[in-house]
C-alpha cells in the first residue's frame, strides 16, 4: 500500500466521524423491509442491501484485514455489474445489520492500529454510497425521508431558513435573464491538494500550476425555470446544440422519453417531479438537476457559452473577493473551515435543492458547493505524479476511459466527503446523479492582474 503523508483528523473525531456516519447509513434504510432493500429499482443501480453489505466488506478489507483481497466476491464492484448484483445471494436485512456491527465492534476494538487516512477513506467511502443509496431512494415508490432525519433536518435548518428570505427576493421569474458572471485573467492557478494540507483522494493529490486562459463563469447554477425555458424553445430538438455523441444518445432514447429533466413529467403546462414525496411542480428558482453531460453540453451551447473545465470551476469555487480575481486556493468557498448548515446545501437533511442563492455567503459564485454536482467539460484523468492510495482501483482505472469530471457536491453528499478539489467522474450518459451545470466562457483579451 501506498502511504501518502496527510493531515489527519483527531483518533476522536475519527471515531465520532465512524459513528455517525453508519448512523445516517441506517437512518436512510431505517422504515424499509427486506423486499424494498432488495428490490431492482433501476439497473444502473444496486439494491440496497448490496451498498449495504459492501460497506461493510470493504470496512473489514482496509480495516481489519489490512486490505488484502477476500476470498468472497460478492461485494467487489469489479467482479459483478450493478445490473449483476441483485442476482447474488444476498443476505437480509437482519443478517446484514448484524454482519456491519460485528465488523465495527471488531474495528473498534483495534482503532488505534490503523492508519488515520485509511480510517478517513473508509468513513468517505461510507458516506459516497449514502448517495448512491439517495439516487435509489429517490426512485423507490412510496419512499418518504425517515421521521427521525427530518426531526434532524428542522433543527439543522435553522440558518438555511435565514437564507431563504433573500432568496425569496431573486425567486426565479419567466425570461429574466441573468448576466452575472466573474471574470478571470490568464494567468496560472493553483489546482489540486497539497500533501499535509487535509485529507483527500489519491486524483486529488499533486497540486499543481495550471495556465488558464482568461474565462468568465457564472456566478449562479442553471435554474430547473431557465431550463424548462429551452424546452420550450425546443432546445431537445435544435440539432445544432447538441454534440454528436449527444445526438446519437437523445436519437436512441425511443418515444416514452420526455424529453426533459430525469424524473420531470408534464401535467398542463406545469412541470412536475416526484422522489422524496408526492407529485409536485418543480421549483423553477433551484438548480436544474438531474441532466447527463450531454443535456449539459447542449444547453451550455445553444446559450453561447460551454462547461466550465474542472481547473476553471476549481479556481472559480476558491474566488474570494477580498484578494481579487487571482484569487487563492481554499478548501471550500467560505475558506478553509468545515461545513456547517447554512454554509452550503450539502450533508442530505434538505431532502432536495433549494432556490439558487439560498445559501449566498457574499464570496463570489454561489452554490458552488452543494446543491447539484456541475458537470465540467473535462475529462477524468490524472494530475502530474499521481500515486495510488490505498489501493490502485480507487482512480486509475476511470483515467482517460470517457468519464467527465463533476465537481461541487450536491444536497445528497455528506459535507465531510466534499471540497474545491473533490474530483466526481460518471459517464456522459447518467442521469440519476443529483447533477446539474454551471456556465463558462472565454473571455479574449483579458490578461494577468
Ligand atoms: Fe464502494
Amino acid at each position: 500500500m501506498v502511504q501518502v503523508e496527510q493531515r489527519a483528523a483527531s483518533a476522536e473525531d475519527l471515531l465520532q466521524a465512524l459513528i455517525s456516519t453508519r448512523a445516517r447509513t441506517l437512518a436512510l434504510v431505517a422504515e424499509l423491509g427486506d423486499e424494498q432493500l432488495s428490490r431492482v429499482v433501476d439497473p444502473l443501480l444496486s439494491p440496497l442491501i448490496w451498498d449495504l453489505g459492501h460497506i461493510a466488506r470493504f470496512e473489514q478489507r482496509w480495516l481489519l484485514e489490512d486490505g488484502a483481497e477476500g476470498q468472497d466476491d460478492t461485494y467487489d464492484p469489479f467482479a459483478h455489474t450493478r445490473a449483476q448484483r441483485s442476482g447474488l445471494s444476498l443476505p437480509t436485512r437482519d443478517e446484514c445489520i448484524e454482519r456491519m456491527s460485528a465488523v465495527r465492534e471488531l474495528v473498534i476494538g483495534r482503532f488505534e492500529q490503523n492508519d488515520p487516512a485509511v480510517i478517513e477513506l473508509v468513513i468517505q467511502h461510507e458516506q459516497q454510497h449514502n448517495e448512491t443509496m439517495l439516487q435509489l431512494l429517490r426512485q423507490l415508490e412510496g419512499y418518504r425521508p425517515p421521521t427521525a432525519l427530518l426531526e434532524q433536518a428542522a433543527l439543522s435548518a435553522l440558518e438555511p431558513r435565514k437564507g431563504l428570505r433573500a432568496a425569496a427576493a431573486r425567486a426565479y421569474r419567466p425570461g429574466a435573464r441573468r448576466e452575472d458572471w466573474i471574470a478571470f485573467p490568464a494567468g496560472e492557478y493553483r489546482i489540486g491538494a497539497g500533501l499535509g494540507e487535509s485529507f483527500a483522494h489519491d486524483n486529488e493529490f499533486g497540486a499543481h500550476s495550471h495556465p488558464i486562459a482568461a474565462f468568465e463563469i457564472a456566478v449562479q447554477p442553471v435554474t430547473a425555470g431557465q431550463y424548462a425555458d429551452w424546452i420550450a424553445a425546443g432546445g431537445y430538438e435544435d440539432r445544432t446544440a447538441w454534440s454528436v455523441l449527444g445526438w446519437s444518445w437523445l436519437a436512441a432514447q425511443g418515444q416514452s422519453f420526455s424529453g426533459a429533466p430525469d424524473g420531470w413529467q408534464l401535467e398542463g403546462d406545469t412541470w412536475m417531479h416526484s422522489g422524496f414525496g408526492p407529485l409536485r411542480p418543480v421549483d423553477l428558482s433551484a438548480p436544474v438537476c438531474h441532466i447527463n453531460w450531454f443535456e449539459a453540453d447542449a444547453f451550455a451551447r445553444a446559450h453561447d457559452a460551454r462547461l466550465p473545465t474542472e481547473f476553471e470551476w476549481e479556481v472559480g469555487a476558491s474566488y474570494d473577493p477580498r484578494v481579487g480575481a487571482a484569487g487563492t486556493a481554499r478548501s471550500h468557498p467560505w475558506g478553509d473551515t468545515e461545513w456547517s448548515p447554512g454554509t452550503a446545501n450539502l450533508d442530505q437533511l434538505a431532502f432536495g435543492t433549494l432556490p439558487v442563492g439560498s445559501l449566498d455567503q457574499g464570496y463570489g459564485p454561489v452554490d458552488m458547493l452543494g446543491q447539484v454536482w456541475e458537470w465540467t467539460a473535462s475529462e477524468f484523468a490524472p494530475y502530474p505524479g499521481f500515486a495510488p492510495f490505498a489501493y490502485v482501483d480507487y482512480s486509475a482505472p476511470f483515467f482517460n476511459a470517457g468519464y467527465r469530471v463533476l465537481r461541487g457536491g450536491s444536497w445528497a453528499t455528506r459535507a465531510r466527503s466534499v471540497s474545491n478539489h473533490f474530483r466526481n467522474w460518471d459517464r456522459p450518459q447518467r442521469r440519476q446523479l443529483f447533477s446539474g451545470l454551471r456556465l463558462a466562457r472565454d473571455i479574449v483579451g483579458f490578461g494577468p492582474a
